[in-house]
């Protein structure tokens, strides 16, 4: 039989711009530097870098984006308005002809009327305009209806029309708040094409959110009815519920390619690497029942399947580890390997790092490697995490020394260098982490809310590493700070003084409706 070439469906990653507004996700540049780095590895479409108006911390990460990758287009997200359009420009023009300006307005009636307080004729006339203005810098504009699956109907056909008309050269259909479902998503997408005369001008974007879990199922349904570009994130991260996930949609793609004719360009065995990469820069930790990149995503339990496996892989197998990058976790490492064999594990891993950083991490493994006979990915990872992916330090842990137990009162006493400057004190606490958290926060002089405190081991045996993740928020701030050790008192510690770090760099954003 004849098969005919399955169709390119373009990856538009918005990990950088809706998965930053993930609570607790906040990258500053050189974090987003760095994961543009891997989604250029990833051989993504389009990088939407952020949302330049939002803060001057997003303007210059585009901007550095822009400037520092190549491949894939680089895009920037901003209202309709004048300002917006022209802020996002000066960011993008780096880039080229593939910097792409990404302009939205709402198109749903709740929206128009209580958020924008503005008529549909208005609206209209706003979309048209930002078009054209951002047309006047570059050919490559996208334009979202935002909550299009709320929209009426002609109204939308009616607005995805004139965008086409005034340049738009990506149209995007978002399903703002995650509310539609697959059967729904498609009959939208079959009435554009349908009733839109100049459609096939435009190539038609969606962007779904995860608020009923459907976000994976509705964008699969969306390319189905003609579809050309999917926007997602890495983890599925992104506000409350999260976006579609890229490696669940990826993968679906590529796995069921016998009933679904499309493919996309994505290397699939980057997906592991960047999935860490991800969860080490934020410290938002994935599921481990997560499809694709959870801890058991390729582990199989029952003795049933496990007896299955052996015998044949796709007995219970419906696509390799290998093929999304899930290397075998070996013992990798000892203390007598050399600086190397650790560079290149780290690079497998997707951890390209530069001399300094690579030299802080090498201290620091050889350091673990005295105190743990066996070193595992996992704990290059805690390393990575820990050494390289700090934000600039105002705090420092130099020293701790906790007494506890059944009967003593906790005492931690601790040593920080805050601003340069060494500064010690002791408190009492309810238990050794208390009594440690404390002692930072004198020391620090602030008190921001300790949200959540989650300690776990990185790999199995009592000589395991913790590792300590603490959400601390501080009114509109709200931030993730992470830390591993062999001792789990210090990894807390370290955590609490990372949360405070990104606190202290944490940029608000703080922008008004058109
Ligand atoms: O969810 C949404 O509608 C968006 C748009 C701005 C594209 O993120
Ligand atoms: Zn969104």
């Amino acid at each position: 039989m004849n098969k005919t070439e399955p169709k390119t469906i373009k990856i538009f990653d918005t990990t950088l711009r809706d998965g930053e507004q993930s609570p607790g996700a906040s990258m500053n540049i050189e974090e987003k530097l760095r994961l543009a780095k891997q989604l250029q590895k990833l051989n993504v479409d389009v990088i939407e870098a952020g949302f330049p108006i939002a803060s001057e911390g997003d303007f210059e990460a585009v901007k550095k984006i822009a400037q520092t990758i190549s491949g894939p287009e680089i895009a920037g997200l901003c209202r309709s308005g004048f300002k917006d359009i022209d802020r996002a420009w000066e960011a993008l023009q780096y880039a080229g002809e593939r910097g792409r300006i990404h302009t939205f307005i709402a198109t749903s009636d709740i929206h128009m009327k209580y958020k924008l307080q503005m008529t549909p004729a208005q609206v209209l006339e706003s979309a048209v305009k930002g078009v054209k203005r951002a047309s006047g810098y570059t050919k490559n504009v996208e334009f979202s209806c935002e909550d299009a699956v709320r929209t009426d109907r002609k109204f939308l056909a009616e607005v995805v029309g004139a965008v086409i008309d005034a340049g738009a050269k990506v149209v995007n259909i978002p399903d703002t708040v995650g509310y539609t479902i697959p059967f729904e998503y498609f009959d939208i997408i079959k009435y554009l094409k349908d009733n839109v005369k100049n459609i096939d001008d435009a190539i038609i974007s969606v962007h779904c959110h995860n608020d009923l879990g459907l976000s994976v199922a509705n964008s699969i349904a969306a390319v189905q009815a003609g579809a050309g570009q999917v926007e997602c994130t890495i983890n599925g991260i992104g506000e409350r519920a999260g976006n579609c996930s890229l490696e669940e949609f990826v993968m679906a793609i590529k796995t069921r390619g016998d009933i679904l004719p499309f493919k996309t360009n994505v290397v699939t065995d980057q997906l592991t690497p960047a999935s860490r990469l991800l969860t080490a820069v934020t410290g938002i930790v994935v599921q481990q029942n997560k499809a694709i990149v959870g801890a058991n995503a390729f582990a199989h339990e029952a003795g049933i399947h496990q007896h299955g496996m052996l015998m044949e892989k796709s007995t219970y197998e419906i696509m390799t580890p290998e093929s999304v990058g899930l290397k075998a976790s070996a013992l990798v490492l000892g203390k007598h390997s050399g600086r190397h064999a650790f560079k290149k594990r780290l690079e497998e891993l997707g951890h390209d790092l530069d001399e300094d950083n690579l030299n802080k991490a090498f201290t620091r493994f050889k350091a673990l490697a005295d105190l743990k006979k066996e070193v595992y990915d996992e704990d290059l990872e805690a390393i990575v995490a820990d050494e390289v992916m700090r934000v600039k330090e105002k705090y420092k842990l130099s020293h701790i020394t906790v007494t506890c137990g059944s009967f003593a009162v906790a005492t931690a006493t601790v040593q920080m260098e805050i601003d340069g400057l060494q500064v010690r004190t002791a408190e009492l606490g309810d238990g050794p982490v208390d009594a440690t958290l404390k002692a930072i926060k004198k020391l620090a002089k602030v008190d921001p809310k300790l949200v959540q405190y989650n300690v776990g081991s990185i790999t199995g045996g009592t000589d395991a590493q913790g590792e300590v993740a603490v959400r601390v928020s501080e009114g509109e701030k709200n931030v993730i700070g992470r830390g591993a050790s062999t001792d789990i008192i210090e990894a807390s510690a370290k955590a609490y003084i990372d949360a405070l770090n990104r606190l202290a760099v944490a940029t608000a954003r703080d922008i008004e409706p058109l």
